[in-house]
């Protein structure tokens, strides 16, 4: 039934318990970031993304997106995911739909390792999650089983895989 989550936990090792426990913080990860925070996170992620010249296969998936834009959507997603205010609606609609937009780009699970390298040394650079090891093992376990889960959606959501239709998760494409 959950066959998305199932893929996803074994890609990542992380179980979709596990990676919501970052939403479930007290205080939030909101509280304590604040939307600085949230924005210094998103910076210094695609900082990196973009000087990715080691992987250009990775940094080619980016091409139709600036840094500055890219950085804006990401930061308003990580606001309204974690407690804080709906900017990510108010730019984009009602819903994330994280998988379904991603499923124009060809995002596999070396895809998937190569983001949540530039995630992983992002979180540990960071001057607030530096010091917070519950946030940040919380936002590295969400952003793992959430990078797995958007390959194994998208996968499931291309027109090539349309027809055969046996993959069902519950509606649970976000
Ligand atoms: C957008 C790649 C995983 C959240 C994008 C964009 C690319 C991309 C190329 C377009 C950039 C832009 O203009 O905004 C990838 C790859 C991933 C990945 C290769 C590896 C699996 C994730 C994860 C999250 C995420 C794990 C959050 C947990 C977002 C958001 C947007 C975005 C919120 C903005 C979408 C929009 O509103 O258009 N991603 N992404 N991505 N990504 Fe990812």
């Amino acid at each position: 039934k959950f066959q998305l989550q199932d893929e996803a936990f074994q890609s990542s090792g992380v179980s979709f318990a596990e990676s919501q426990q970052a939403l479930q913080l007290s205080p939030s990860i909101y509280e304590r970031l604040g939307e600085e925070g949230l924005l210094e996170l998103s910076t210094l992620f695609y900082d990196r993304v973009f000087r990715d010249d080691r992987e250009t296969w990775f940094l080619n998936i980016f091409s139709s997106s600036t840094k500055q834009q890219a950085i804006d959507n990401q930061y308003r997603f990580l606001v309204q995911t974690f407690g804080g205010p709906e900017l990510y609606k108010e730019k984009k609609g009602k819903y994330t739909r994280l998988a379904g937009r991603h499923a124009n780009y060809n995002i596999g699970r070396r895809a998937a390792d190569r983001w949540n390298q530039h995630m992983q040394d992002a979180l540990q650079s960071h001057s607030i999650l530096q010091k917070d090891s519950e946030a940040r093992m919380a936002l590295e376990n969400y952003f793992q089983y959430t990078a797995h889960y958007i390959v194994a959606a998208s996968d499931f959501m291309r027109p090539d895989q349309l027809s055969g239709g046996t993959k069902i998760d519950e509606g649970r494409i976000w």
